[in-house]
């Protein structure tokens, strides 16, 4: 079948691609756990088994490249009316069997992860070690999701009442989710939302981002294979205007979205003109996210963190460092070890696993990035500029600003800027935090132990890492998400995610 018929088709998108002949390579168990410590830089373990898994990513035969063919409107709506059906089943499946489902797509996901990773490669720009990061994060949203909603939606939890009266409350899907994720996580986020979603009793119809088609309409139909009904499921594919339409169309009981604040208010506006119910947007966004480093830090470990936050996946995560304050005493070392590190850092194919900073998304990202760059130049200090080869790929680059305030908008891709500040003037880096309406992550290099519960307890951000980089949070373990212009404050991978996606229904009988 070819792949462009597959992207296209809303309501039926089974088998997309043909496993059987592939050498489906399982990762190593023990290189596929998910990380519960720091990580600190490559940890692929022996030397055999990562020779193994990169000669399984290169033999995979991959579909010919493709962009997506956009849905029309029709079909989309064709998608929502065929959901809407495939609701009434899939709200009454037991819980445990949609469990069941998203277990056998966890493991079916880790069977084809040199496939996945091969994918993420190509289409996304992945180097070997955020691919196969990217894949674990999959796995992991559902078999989480599965084991949290087997306990949350299995049964009704009875609630105390007086003798005589049985009251139970008890969680229940809305109905059609529109889900429309990003290209930087094409399949971790992509498919978290579904996985969540679907777990909670809704049927799906996902918008992924155009750049990132073809990992969308296989992740669909490994779901589909895995045993979530087609009819429960469906891939609208193309640009803003399909995610527009979905969010418009009166049958959408709900929206789940990760992207930039811009769309996350549109989406908001959007739903809030609507007549009819009120329907729910959960939303995670970015930030212009910042870290803190004092005079008790540790250099070389403020080094490596530094480097891995803010350019790791060529700084394309959401949860990437923007902004570094140094304590003006230590800031020209600090800045000296950092701009080492970057300096060592590898950029070019991210099919070579010695690299480490791959391609950005698409030659309009590059643009963007070069042109902040080149405005840096002129109104920043320059501390470290890399060098990029041809192609879509931006070099890590260091710039020290006068003032934070002069950073007003997330820049995606490997910038960081620096200010330095006086340990006196602490409160003046909170404020300026506070003031910019972000709240997605902080990180804090300090041993004082007085001066890191302040600034926790004083920021409202999701997400804050104390002496360790500040990217990767871990499914179940660093439950994710942002507030203010950074989210609706919802944590991905943890454990009061599922009943966002849900109504609950306390039902009390005389007894
Ligand atoms: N969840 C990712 C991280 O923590 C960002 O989207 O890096």
């Amino acid at each position: 079948v070819p792949v462009t018929a597959l992207l296209r088709r809303p309501a039926d998108i089974i088998g997309s691609a043909d496993h059987a002949g592939h050498p489906n390579i399982p990762l190593p168990r023990d290189l596929y756990r998910p990380r519960r410590t720091n990580s600190r830089g490559l940890e692929f373990g022996e030397r055999a088994a990562l020779d193994a898994l990169v000669a399984a990513v290169a033999a995979e035969p991959l579909p010919a490249a493709a962009r997506g063919v956009d849905a029309t409107p029709e079909e989309a709506n064709a998608a929502i009316s065929a959901a809407r059906v495939g609701f009434e089943n899939w709200s009454r499946t037991p819980a445990g069997t949609r469990a069941s489902a998203l277990e056998r797509a966890a493991d079916l996901l880790e069977q084809r992860a040199a496939h996945f990773m091969a994918l993420l490669q190509r289409e996304g720009g992945k180097t070997l070690d955020d691919a196969q990061s990217e894949v674990r994060e999959a796995v992991d949203f559902c078999r989480y999701y599965a084991a949290e909603g087997r306990g949350q939606f299995g049964d009704s939890k009875a609630m105390p009442g007086p003798t005589g009266e049985s009251n139970v409350l008890r969680l229940r899907g809305r109905g059609v989710f529109a889900a429309i994720s990003p290209w930087n996580f094409p399949l971790a986020i992509f498919s978290g939302q579904i996985a969540a979603a679907l777990m909670a009793g809704n049927a799906v119809v996902a918008k992924p981002a155009e750049q990132t088609p073809l990992i969308a309409a296989e992740a669909v139909s490994l779901l589909h294979e895995a045993g979530v009904p087609s009819s429960a499921l469906h891939l609208v594919q193309g640009d803003g205007r399909i995610g527009a339409a979905l969010v418009a169309h009166a049958d959408i009981a709900g929206v789940v979205f990760t992207g930039s604040t811009e769309v996350a208010r549109t989406i908001n506006r959007a739903l809030a003109a609507k007549d009819g119910p009120i329907v729910p947007l959960i939303a995670e966004t970015g930030g212009i996210n910042a870290m803190i480093v004092d005079a008790t830090a540790l250099p070389e470990q403020v080094a490596d963190d530094v480097v891995t936050s803010a350019f790791r996946s060529a700084g394309q995560r959401c949860s990437a460092l923007r902004l570094l304050f140094l304590q003006d005493d230590v800031a020209d070392r600090m800045i000296e070890m950092i701009a080492g590190a970057a300096h060592e850092l590898r950029i070019g194919d991210p099919g070579d696993p010695a690299t480490h900073i791959g391609p950005v998304i698409d030659v309009e990202a590059k643009q963007r990035l070069d042109a902040h760059i080149a405005r840096m130049k002129t109104e920043a200090r320059t501390h470290f500029a890399g060098i990029a080869p041809p192609g879509n790929y931006v070099a890590p680059h260091i710039f020290e600003l006068s003032d934070a305030d002069q950073l007003t908008e997330e820049i995606f891709g490997p910038v960081l800027h620096v200010v330095r500040y006086r340990a006196d003037r602490l409160d003046q880096i909170l404020q300026s935090i506070e003031r910019s309406g972000f709240g997605l992550t902080l990180g804090i290099h300090s041993r004082i132990d007085d001066m890191v519960e302040a600034v926790i307890d004083r920021l409202s951000v999701g997400n804050i890492y104390v002496n360790r980089n500040m990217i990767g949070a871990v499914v179940g373990v660093q439950p994710f998400g942002g507030h203010g212009l950074s989210g609706t404050g919802p944590k991905a991978g943890g454990p009061h995610y599922l009943a966002r996606f849900a109504t609950e229904q306390t039902v009390t009988i005389n007894t």
